[in-house]
């Protein structure tokens, strides 16, 4: 693996999985890989999760970490090319990513969509910028499209909660579905889009998404999915609820009202299969999903955020293993 982006940056997700799974039951057992390897995590945007989990992942590596958030705690960053630079911004892009890539062996980068301009959004403009510009690997921690690390965390989630072991099959697919949830702002498709990448390949898994209409994610995503519009229908027998909201892909970044209440509760959850219940984190209680719900036996929120942890560490155990 040279750079981890997108799913197809995974040559073999069956061989991916099964490293994390080795990794987690043995944590500190890789850190000859890491051994005087320092891993950059550069911040457009904020977070919990992937910060703390990539810097956990870093040390159970035996590796060092640098965190930077961009803007806050160092100068204004151009991003135009051939500006004079005699406004507020203060240092270009291309010599700050070129100084940051000399000081780590992975470059991670996180770099949220403005929600304005689908296509400079959808063709990763920023991040791909960043890429270029880097000397050393690129780790998404999130891009304008996708949520790698996520969709990764989330598929350790769903095979350890499902009994997966290597090299045995399942008799039945396990059934996944992501359900579209109501939220106040308008939020990037980053996450629904990654998941969809991700579980509509896993052969393993019967993969719906559930949306009203009008929030279609982009096709290129969720080729291979089951598409559905009636909530309690899909959530029929569904062995995992992703919940998650995202804009609208077709009427670029917008909220559209609806009039059923698409929140995650107790009595849709009672029609699946005992089902485990996820979100990637952050959640907005009795918005996205009923605080009854998320405090019950279905919710694996913390689980999945541990694995945050786990898949970080083997994306960043396979790059440095290779350098
Ligand atoms: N799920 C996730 O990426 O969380 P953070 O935004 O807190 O990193």
């Amino acid at each position: 693996m040279k750079n981890f982006i997108s799913f197809k940056d995974v040559k073999n997700y069956t061989e991916l999985l099964n490293t994390a799974l080795e990794i987690k039951a043995n944590p500190f057992g890789q850190q000859e890989v890491g051994k005087n390897k320092t891993i950059g995590l550069l911040f457009f945007n904020p977070s919990l999760r992937t910060r703390l989990s990539s810097v956990k992942a870093t040390y159970n590596l035996g590796a060092n970490c640098w965190v930077l958030n961009a803007g806050a705690d160092s100068w204004t960053l151009e991003m135009a090319d051939g500006t004079v630079m005699n406004g507020d911004t203060q240092e270009h892009i291309k010599e700050a990513i070129g100084v940051m890539s000399a000081y780590c062996d992975i470059l991670g980068v996180r770099t949220f969509p403005k929600l304005e301009d689908r296509d400079e959004d959808y063709n990763e403009v920023m991040f791909n910028k960043v890429k270029e510009l880097s000397s050393v690997p690129v780790v998404s921690l999130e891009s304008a499209t996708l949520h790698p690390l996520q969709s990764f965390a989330d598929l350790i989630t769903v095979a350890e909660y499902s009994g997966y072991k290597p090299n045995q099959t399942f008799d039945k697919k396990v059934k996944v579905v992501m359900t579209w949830a109501p939220h106040p702002r308008r939020l990037p498709q980053a996450v629904p889009n990654s998941f969809a990448q991700w579980f509509s390949k896993i052969d393993w898994v019967d993969f719906t998404v559930v949306q009203p209409k009008g929030y279609e994610l982009n096709s290129a995503f969720t080729e291979g999915a089951k598409i559905a519009y009636d909530q309690e229908e899909a959530f029929k027998d569904a062995d995992f609820i992703y919940a998650k909201n995202w804009s609208s892909f077709e009427d670029y970044g917008q909220i559209i009202p609806q009039e059923k209440d698409w929140q995650v509760t107790m009595d849709k959850m009672k029609l699946t299969n005992n089902g485990k219940f996820m979100h990637c984190l952050p959640v907005r209680r009795n918005v996205v999903v009923s605080d009854e719900v998320l405090d019950s036996e279905h919710s694996i929120v913390i689980p999945e955020a541990t694995n945050r942890i786990y898949s970080a560490q083997t994306v960043f155990h396979e790059i440095l293993k290779n350098l």
